[in-house]
């Protein structure tokens, strides 16, 4: 009998059209001779849907006459599996599938950031990504940035701020930004794709973005703005048990802040960004980079994993100053594409790549197994309600 492994993707997420161009490609590459199979759409109003119309990109183009088409579904547990049940059960209706693995193929709030995870977690479901916590850290970039720093990994000079709070921490903020210098970037902590994304020369325009950002995420994160610096990435692939790099990459070649149009050529309207057009979003792979430097970047990328307690195939994503300093920017968990361009010149083509992804998710299912999380007695079975001897717990 084939694995029946689901494609989870969508969700209530800015980032809810590149989960599905990330998940087409998953969808693809799994091997059918291996495989059963099986795409879940979560909509952008976090329903379950399921369908053969789901493999085709091109039914994607209106995403409610796509809905229309197919099946809305709930996933339940039953005799110790996962079933795949039609959401609105008629006299005739019959279980629609089972699954065995799911590879969640989500970006950003509400789906990549543990949301789903933990829903994987409550079915007892194995998933290949990064669990619940670590999904959280990595989405969250105030929480990654002191979880780093507590491994002494290295990230631009930041601070951070709640967006509501500004008016009273005026004077502090403006001490911080003073300590750190201008130019500064403001980022929301929570968000990807450089939404919400300023930059501030001096006091007045730090305030302003910060008015901007808030609207975004109630933390602001204040760092450094760096020039002339180069932006690498490199993939980790496995889990904190055992984890290996691919190759990496130079994006965003000399052009400065890439925003979300550049980088997908949408129109979330919100950063001012200085960016040069499609031209930007230039990518060289391999990198160019001297053996030392990549052998650096590499090191620090696998001690990042592990500091997080990663899973699955995830990009980390650095900065590196005119002085050649690397930085941590931030962990991309569930990466687009799955960073599938990063193992394919490392003979890992994309179908490898899930299959992969299959072994870690069984792999850390196994291993979660082998844990204790429950005692095998019920201290309830000796607990008689008003007597004097039922004991305190
Ligand atoms: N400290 C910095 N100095 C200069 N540019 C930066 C800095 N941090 C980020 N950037 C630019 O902004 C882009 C988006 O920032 P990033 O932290 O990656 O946010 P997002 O999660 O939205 O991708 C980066 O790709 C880079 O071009
Ligand atoms: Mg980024």
């Amino acid at each position: 009998m084939k694995l029946k492994v689901a494609v989870m993707f969508g969700g209530d997420s800015v980032e809810h059209e590149v989960s599905i161009i990330s998940a087409n490609q998953a969808l693809k590459a799994l091997d059918l001779n291996k495989y059963d199979v099986i795409p879940i759409y979560i909509s952008k109003k976090r329903e379950f849907y399921f369908g053969e119309e789901l493999f085709n990109l091109s039914n994607y183009k209106d995403l409610d006459a796509l809905i229309k088409k197919l099946t809305k579904i709930v996933l339940v547990k039953e005799d110790n599996k996962v079933k795949i049940e039609p959401s609105k059960k008629g006299l005739f209706s019959k279980t629609l599938g089972e699954i065995d693995v799911v590879i969640p193929v989500v970006h950003g709030t509400n789906v990549e950031d543990g949301t789903l995870q933990g829903y994987l977690e409550m079915l007892n479901l194995p998933y290949s990504s990064s669990d619940v916590i670590s999904s959280a850290v990595g989405q969250d970039k105030v929480v990654m940035k002191c979880v780093l720093q507590q491994a002494n990994i290295k990230m631009v000079d930041w601070f951070w701020v709640y967006g509501f709070e500004i008016d009273d921490n005026k004077k502090e903020i403006k001490e911080n930004a003073e300590k750190l210098g201008y130019p500064l970037i403001i980022k929301p902590a929570s968000l990807g794709s450089s939404i919400g994304i300023n930059f501030a020369n001096n006091y007045n325009e730090l305030i302003d973005a910060i008015e901007e950002c808030r609207q975004f995420d109630n933390k602001v994160i204040i760092e450094k703005k760096l020039e002339n610096f180069r932006e690498v990435n490199c993939s980790v692939l496995g889990s904190i048990y055992k984890a290996k790099t691919g190759v990496l990459e130079e994006v965003n070649i000399g052009a400065g802040f890439l925003g979300f149009d550049e980088k997908y050529g949408g129109s979330k309207k919100s950063t001012k960004s200085s960016s040069k057009g499609m031209a930007s979003t230039s990518r060289q792979v391999p990198a160019k980079l001297s053996k030392s430097k990549e052998k650096e970047i590499k090191q620090i990328a696998l001690k990042t994993f592990k500091q997080i307690g990663s899973s699955g195939v995830v990009r980390i994503d650095f900065l590196i100053d005119e002085k050649d300093i690397v930085y941590v920017n931030e962990i991309n968990n569930i990466p687009g594409s799955l960073a599938f361009y990063l193992w394919q010149p490392e003979g890992i083509d994309f179908s490898s790549l899930m299959d992969e992804l299959v072994e870690i998710a069984l792999n850390k299912q196994s291993k979660k197994e082998k844990m204790i999380f429950s005692h095998e007695t019920n201290i309830l079975s000796k607990y008689e309600p008003g007597s004097k001897t039922g004991k305190k717990i």
